[in-house]
């Protein structure tokens, strides 16, 4: 038996599509003209990997090329999504061996961090994937909500056409400049993952928020579901990006003015002041689970090209990390930052802390203190003196957090 690990020719995409939509039950799966279409169309052969037994193929793995934030710059990431398997040839190792093959592929395209969102965290544990963010969603009756701050003027709310994609990627953009995870986002995203459907059963509804001078400081993605789905609320708001106080609490208003359904679900970063912002704060679920799991793909680049919080910050302290499934980042590494630079170079010196590149993943977007993650055992520290350096070079301007499905 012989199993090939490669890129899919254009003659094989309605194979790579069967497996995804097979995998996910999708309705597609009976008729996949849409499926083929839109992937010939939005995903180039490069970005994906398939495994082939005897010639047949078993497994498919995508890897769309993003940039992703972090202090202040983005860098380049690798989105990994879908992941599927055919249940016939499940548990044989394929999609593992597609999984090492991709890491190799990044680092070699110059995608220093990646990550994915998944049921199946352990899993990509094995492959050095960790879960690095949180989502959080309030939920509430919207007659029953009443916040405690007025905006200072009314402004006008407009609804976007996809069409209109730049006038909400200039704020999208502003907004993201600091933060860290949101991805750059270019026309196909915007029309197809952000106004299309996505992964909600209906297409979003996009509405700006313009100020009384005409200038437009923010807008809110939402859904309103017209078929009942047990896993989507039936109004659920994706992002709310605003730019001032009076542009957060307008579009705050103007979803609250959709009085209708029971319930609206708000998905929303972890320092969102929503909750600090309602009157009677028992009307509020808020739900939490993971989010995103991140992988480093190449420790010495990623952490060269990280951007300090702190640049005015003096620092140095040595790793050793290990890496089952990227050798490459096996090494004890010595780090150092000063004048605003970060150095990064490989040291026979003692290692400081010693941990595996599964744990540097959420160390490195701020997710998880070197401090904490010593505390659950996952770090081991020679010193308190290297953890307090570590705590604060892996330091973050904003908690992470990213909007995007993929
Ligand atoms: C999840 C899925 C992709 C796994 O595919 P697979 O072909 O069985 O994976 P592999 O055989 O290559 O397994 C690789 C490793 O992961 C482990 N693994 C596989 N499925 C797992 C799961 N659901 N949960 C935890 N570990 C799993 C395997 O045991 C194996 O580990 P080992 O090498 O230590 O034995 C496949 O079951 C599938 O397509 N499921 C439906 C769609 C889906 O859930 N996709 C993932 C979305 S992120």
């Amino acid at each position: 038996m012989s199993l090939e690990i490669r890129q899919i020719t254009e003659d094989e995409v309605e194979a790579a599509e069967f497996i995804t939509a097979y995998s996910f039950n999708s309705t597609e799966r009976r008729d996949l003209t849409k499926a083929v279409e839109r992937s010939k169309q939005f995903y180039p052969a490069g970005w994906s990997l398939a495994s082939f037994e005897d010639g047949e193929m078993t497994a498919f793995v995508r890897t769309i090329p993003f940039a992703a934030r972090i202090n202040g710059h983005g860098l380049s990431y690798g989105a990994v999504g879908p992941v599927v398997s055919l249940p016939q040839h499940r548990r044989k190792g394929h999609v593992g061996a597609i999984l090492r093959r991709a890491l190799e592929n990044m680092r070699d395209n110059g995608q220093v961090w990646s990550g994915l969102h998944t049921p199946h965290p352990t899993l990509y544990q094995r492959y050095g994937w960790e879960i690095a963010s949180l989502s959080r969603t309030f939920k509430f009756p919207p007659k029953e909500i009443q916040l405690k701050a007025e905006p200072k003027e009314r402004g006008y709310i407009r609804m976007l056409k996809a069409d209109d994609w730049a006038q909400a990627d200039r704020i999208y953009r502003v907004h993201s400049a600091k933060r860290n995870g949101p991805l750059h986002r270019g026309e196909i995203w915007w029309r197809e993952a952000i106004f299309g459907s996505g992964f909600a059963p209906d297409p979003s509804d996009v509405a700006l928020w313009e100020d009384a001078s005409g200038e437009p400081r923010g807008y809110a993605v939402y859904v309103q579901a017209t078929r009942a789905d047990a896993d989507m609320p039936r109004f659920w708001v994706r992002e709310i990006v605003a730019l001032t106080t009076d542009a957060y609490l307008n579009l705050l208003l103007y979803i609250l003015r959709h009085d209708l359904p029971s319930e609206i679900a708000i998905n929303a970063a972890p320092d969102d002041p929503f909750y600090s912002l309602v009157d009677d704060a028992r009307h509020v679920k808020v739900e939490e689970h993971y989010d995103l799991m991140n992988r480093i793909v190449d420790v010495e680049a990623a952490l060269k090209l990280r951007p300090p919080a702190n640049p005015e910050l003096e620092v140095d302290f040595t790793m050793e990390i290990t890496d089952r499934t990227a050798p490459w980042n096996e090494a004890t590494w010595r780090v150092r930052q000063a004048g605003g630079e970060v150095q990064v170079e490989k040291t026979n010196q003692q290692a400081d802390l010693s941990l595996s590149s599964t744990t540097l993943a959420p160390l490195y977007n701020g997710f998880l203190s070197a401090s904490a993650a010593a505390f659950a055992g996952r770090v081991r520290a020679e010193s308190e003196r290297s953890l307090v350096e570590a705590d604060a070079f892996f330091s973050t301007l904003y908690p992470p957090f990213c909007a995007d499905g993929f």
